[in-house]
């Protein structure tokens, strides 16, 4: 008789045919940060801070000693500081290339990612630029964006990012910005791209801690359709014709067959962004007594994983390494 048990019979067994474990190397750790002498707690994320960037230099330090490689950054910009056109993207003095000159000073071994899109820096609170017809119909602008996305890398990448993200879904930027980043000779700049990068309801707690949200109508005209899994293959096989390094799923927990064909289809290494929604989620179950947070946390980054990610987006990074640790 076949007895599938015998596999799974002591804790010494199960470690050995254990096909996915999860190590602090998975993890790449998403910060909020501004331009404010305050470290504030986000509301909606317990646990979460909007870091001072001196704050934020510490919680980058802290993370990378856990043995996490990888910080992703995350500013709230100034209200005053937000234009139609978003000119503060790519302004050299601008809050995010002064904290990764900061990080870089202090942490040169960790890894740092910038996310490239205009939602926080325009007055539209949308990615890209936004048209208004005569009706006042909204349009986002795709080439005129990528234009201003490019940009927007070429001073995460003079201020020493080692690799920049693309989340806004514009067509055509991946290409753009690898040209871009090239002609300046950074060569050595990395492209981590959202290829599929759903119009989510998950994001609500992260607009909030930026104060990002859409002033007007909605991402999906960008954004993927939560109800389409085909497309992910095209965006995927698109971004690596175009020269990304690396690409992203997002969000991670409800889109685990979407990981699984993205890997299937492209070679690149993936990410998957396990979002603010998710983790106010596992948060909130956690809150109420009725589910463990470490059981929970550590069963769905192991999901993620074994649907084909290498690495994770979490903002339960430090705790899971924590719990990891314990094992
Ligand atoms: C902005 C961006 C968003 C997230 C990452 N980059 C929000 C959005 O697209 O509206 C969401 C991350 C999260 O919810 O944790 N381009």
């Amino acid at each position: 008789m076949h007895r599938p048990r015998r596999n799974r019979r002591t804790p010494a067994i199960r470690s050995m045919v254990r096909e996915t474990l999860l190590t602090p190397a998975d993890f790449i750790l998403p910060l909020f940060f501004h331009d404010d002498a305050e470290d504030v707690e986000i509301g909606a994320m317990p646990g979460v801070t909007r870091w001072s960037l001196d704050g934020l230099v510490r919680e980058a330090g802290a993370a990378h000693a856990l043995g996490i490689p990888a910080i992703i950054l995350f500013p709230k910009i100034k209200d005053g500081l937000k234009t139609p056109m978003a000119h503060e993207a790519s302004n050299d003095e601008g809050l995010v290339p002064r904290a990764i000159r900061l990080i870089r000073a202090v942490h040169p071994t960790l890894c740092i990612i910038t996310d490239v899109a205009l939602d926080p820096y325009n007055s539209d609170g949308h990615d890209g630029i936004v048209q208004r017809d005569a009706n006042g119909n909204i349009t986002i602008l795709n080439d005129e964006t990528v234009w201003i996305l490019c940009e927007q890398a070429l001073c995460h990448a003079r201020a020493g990012a080692d690799i920049v993200a693309p989340s806004d879904m514009m067509d055509g930027r991946v290409a753009a910005i690898r040209s871009a980043l090239d002609e300046e000779d950074f060569t050595q700049v990395s492209i981590l791209s959202y290829t599929a990068k759903y119009a989510s309801a998950f994001y609500g707690p992260f607009r909030g801690a930026l104060d990002s949200a859409p002033k007007e109508g909605d991402k999906k005209t960008y954004q993927m359709d939560p109800a389409n899994g085909r497309e992910a293959i095209r965006e995927a096989l698109l971004d690596e014709a175009e020269g990304a390094d690396m690409l992203m799923v997002k969000p991670a927990g409800l889109y685990l067959d979407i990981i699984a064909q993205v890997r299937a289809s492209s070679s690149l290494p993936l990410a998957a962004y396990q979002v603010s929604g998710e983790y106010l989620m596992l948060k909130s179950a956690a809150a109420s007594g009725w589910l463990d947070e470490k059981a929970i946390v550590l069963e769905s980054l192991t999901a993620i994983k074994r649907a084909g990610a290498d690495m994770i987006l979490t903002y339960f990074a430090k705790q899971a390494c924590g719990w990891l640790k314990e094992l």
